[in-house]
């Protein structure tokens, strides 16, 4: 069967008339192939886009983790700026789109590869495209190269506690006193696999390994700089997925609050936006995460020159910091998971905080809690798509929200 590509979905597949969904293809391209249900699996590429590129990485065709190598930058660029500016006319929104800041190559300071105990011995990368087997990348044109050089060791923790049936998640950050790794799914910690674990982390120089919940080995406190701070986060934790992305969305979320001088940052993490703010104005860090906070704190405590930080622990879905709580707040920053800050939002509007920063790595979220500003009488500034995920489908999103 013949097809031509209308436009690509939110996963970056293409999308014909049916809907079809054709992976690997993009708008305009005519494309023929065996459909089965509502996917041609497997098109030929009849009538190629001007935007199609050979894809840079040699993992392309089989690795799942990037959905959009066959697309030229500027492309995937304007691609992730529509995908933002839909979202926002679906609720008559209509905003300055800034220009992409979009991250390098083998840029990512933070991967999580799955591994698993094979017959022959072990298999560590990311899962094919659609599927649950694990594909090695050692050629990866996202992760930074010191984390790439890492799967070998990923598939020794695979032997060492991963088990045939099932999978380990092996995250690993790149701190500043070397490579902080986080592994879940494994077999309990004994006696041997510990001693195992430290003999590793010695040979492979780590920083800290951390076994599930319970087992931590630090041999240098993996710091990471957020501002004047450093910051020891705790095993797992968020952050930023790039530097640079993260330099973007800092200078982002400075912009959008302005000069003001008491800020409330929500969703706060480990204090990327925090931190920064701290330089010139007093910020209150809100998050679920105590360890999280209790990072940011020491952080805070040996932070040059910071003005106040405060931090409380507290479930932003389910008791959002109160219109009272924010009151006498000039800027509020917030910064939620994929579901967005209903319920945060509508507290924010009634306090009325004249400045907000919005970061959000959800459009259809993201788009929902601007119109509740709008709607009551905030003006959207400008939005900027900040792509920390290059050659991937996820957009993440800064904006800055006024009110008279
Ligand atoms: C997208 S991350 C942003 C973190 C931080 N702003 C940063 O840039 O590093 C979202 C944060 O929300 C926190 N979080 C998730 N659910 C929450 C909830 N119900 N209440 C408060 N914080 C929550 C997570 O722990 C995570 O730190």
């Amino acid at each position: 069967m013949k097809l031509t590509i209308d436009r690509l979905g939110h996963l970056g597949d293409g999308i014909a008339t049916g809907p079809v969904f054709v992976p690997g293809t993009l708008p305009g391209e005519t494309v023929a192939g065996d459909v089965d249900g509502d996917t041609m699996p497997a098109p030929k590429i009849v009538t190629p886009s001007p935007d199609r590129v050979a894809p840079p990485c040699p993992h392309a065709r089989t690795c799942g983790g990037c959905q959009l190598q066959h697309a030229a930058d500027p492309f995937v660029e304007s691609w992730k700026v529509d995908v933002v500016r839909t979202a926002l006319a679906a609720h008559g929104l209509d905003a300055p789109m800034r220009p992409v800041a979009t991250s390098p190559e083998r840029s990512r300071r933070r991967a999580t590869f799955s591994a698993r105990r094979t017959k022959s011995g072990a298999l560590a990368g990311f899962h094919r495209k659609r599927s649950d087997v694990i594909v090695p990348v050692p050629e990866c044109r996202v992760v930074h190269p010191d984390i790439a050089a890492a799967l070998p060791l990923v598939e020794s923790l695979a032997r060492l506690g991963g088990s045939r049936k099932a999978e380990l998640s092996v995250q690993i950050t790149r701190s500043n006193a070397g490579l902080d790794v986080a592994v879940t799914g494994g077999k309990p910690a004994d006696a041997a696999l510990r001693s195992e674990l430290a003999a590793l982390a010695r040979a492979r120089n780590l920083a800290r390994i951390a076994w599930g919940a319970d087992e931590t080995l630090e041999r240098r406190p993996p710091a990471v700089r957020l501002g004047p701070a450093e910051v020891i986060p705790p095993p797992g934790a968020f952050l930023q997925a790039t530097l640079e992305g993260e330099a973007a969305l800092q200078a982002a979320v400075a912009e959008a609050v302005g000069d003001a001088r008491r800020i409330v940052d929500l969703f706060s993490g480990c204090g990327t936006f925090t931190l920064p703010l701290a330089a010139r104005a007093e910020v209150h860090a809100v998050e679920a995460s105590r360890d999280m906070l209790a990072a940011l704190d020491r952080g805070w405590r040996h932070g040059p020159g910071l003005r106040r930080v405060t931090t409380e622990a507290r479930d932003l879905f389910r008791d959002p910091l109160s219109s009272v709580d924010l009151a006498r707040t000039d800027a509020v920053v917030i910064d939620p998971p994929r579901a967005g800050a209903e319920a945060q939002v509508a507290q924010i509007v009634e306090a009325a905080a004249p400045r907000v920063a919005h970061v959000s790595c959800n459009p259809v979220t993201f788009a929902r809690d601007c119109a509740a500003f709008v709607r009551s009488g905030y003006r959207l500034d400008w939005v900027q798509v900040v792509d920390q995920f290059r050659w991937s489908s996820h957009i993440e999103i800064a904006a800055a929200l006024s009110r008279g």
